[in-house]
C-alpha cells in the first residue's frame, strides 16, 4: 500500500475575474512506506499546492489524495502526519517549550512524554539553549527549526516537509539531513520539497520532478544512475516541458 497517494489531481485557482491558473494537471504519484522522497520543481511548479492538498488545507478541483489508505479529509490520519509549512508562523509570544507543550497536549500526549520529546527535539534542531526566549525574538532560521520540532512532536509515521532546508545555515542544513535520515531509520516515510539539489541527491531514495503542474519524471536512485548531473537533468526536464509557463 502506498503511504501517500496522489491520484489524477488537478487544482485550478481563481486568480481574478474570469482568470484562472491551473497549478496541478492530472498529477499522480505514490510514495512508498519507509522511503525518503524528494519533490523537485521550479518556483511555481505546484509543489506547495500538492502538499497543501495532502494536509487538506486546500481542495483539489479534480482527483483525490490519500494518506495511509484514507482520504486526506479523514480526521484520524492527522495523528499520523507531521507537517512543516513553507512559511511557518506560530503564536510568537510563546517560547518553543510552551509551543511544543501546547501541540503535544493537543495530540493527547502525556506530560512526561511531552517533556522528553521537547528536550530531544530542541536539542536536535539546536535550540535547547534558546528555549526560554519567545519565538518573536527568533531569527528566520530559528523559526524554521521550531517548525521542524513542531512537525515531529507527536512522533508521526508520515512526515511532510515543504522546503525544510530553506533559510538554514550549513549547520542547520546538516542537522535537517541527519534528522531526515534518523526518521528514515525509524521506519518513517518522508516526503519533502526542496531546491537544494545537493541535499536531495544525498538523502533521497527517489525524487519526482514537477514542471508546470505536471510530473515529468521520477528517478529511483537505487535503480538508475544519472548520466548527467541532477542540475542538468532538472534543466533538461524544464526544457522538454517547453520552458516555464507563467
Ligand atoms: N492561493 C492562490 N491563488 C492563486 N494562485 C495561486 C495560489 N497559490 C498558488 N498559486 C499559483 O499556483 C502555482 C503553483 O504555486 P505553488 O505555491 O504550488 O508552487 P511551488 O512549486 O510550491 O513554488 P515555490 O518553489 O516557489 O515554492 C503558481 O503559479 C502560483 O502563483
Ligand atoms: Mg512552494
Amino acid at each position: 500500500m502506498a503511504v501517500i497517494s496522489f491520484d489524477k489531481l488537478t487544482k485550478t485557482y481563481k486568480t481574478g475575474f474570469r482568470k484562472k491558473k491551473t497549478a496541478l494537471k492530472d498529477f499522480s504519484l505514490d510514495i512508498r512506506e519507509g522511503e525518503v522522497f524528494g519533490f523537485l520543481g521550479p518556483n511555481g511548479a505546484g509543489k506547495s499546492t500538492a502538499i497543501k492538498i495532502l494536509l487538506n488545507l486546500i481542495f483539489p478541483t479534480a482527483g483525490k489524495a490519500e494518506i495511509l489508505g484514507s482520504d486526506v479529509g479523514e480526521k484520524e490520519i492527522r495523528r499520523s502526519v507531521g507537517y512543516l509549512p513553507e512559511n511557518p508562523y506560530f503564536y510568537d509570544y510563546l517560547n518553543p517549550v510552551e509551543l511544543l507543550s501546547f501541540a503535544g497536549r493537543a495530540s493527547n500526549m502525556d506530560s512526561l512524554k511531552i517533556r522528553e520529546k521537547t528536550e530531544s527535539l530542541l536539542n536536535t534542531v539546536g535550540l535547547w539553549n534558546e528555549r526560554k526566549r519567545a519565538i518573536r525574538s527568533y531569527s528566520k532560521g530559528m523559526v524554521q527549526r521550531v517548525g521542524l520540532a513542531l512537525a515531529l512532536i507527536h512522533d508521526p509515521k508520515v512526515v511532510i516537509l515543504d522546503e525544510p532546508m530553506t533559510g538554514l545555515d550549513p549547520i542547520g542544513r546538516k542537522q535537517v539531513i541527519d534528522l531526515i535520515l534518523k526518521l528514515k531509520s525509524e521506519g518513517k516515510t518522508i516526503f519533502f520539497s526542496s531546491h537544494i539539489l545537493e541535499d536531495i541527491e544525498r538523502i533521497c531514495d527517489r525524487i519526482g520532478m514537477l514542471v508546470n503542474g505536471q510530473l515529468r519524471r521520477v528517478i529511483d536512485f537505487k535503480k538508475e544512475k544519472l548520466i548527467k548531473s541532477l542540475e542538468d537533468t532538472f534543466i533538461e526536464e524544464v526544457e522538454k516541458a517547453g520552458g516555464l509557463q507563467q
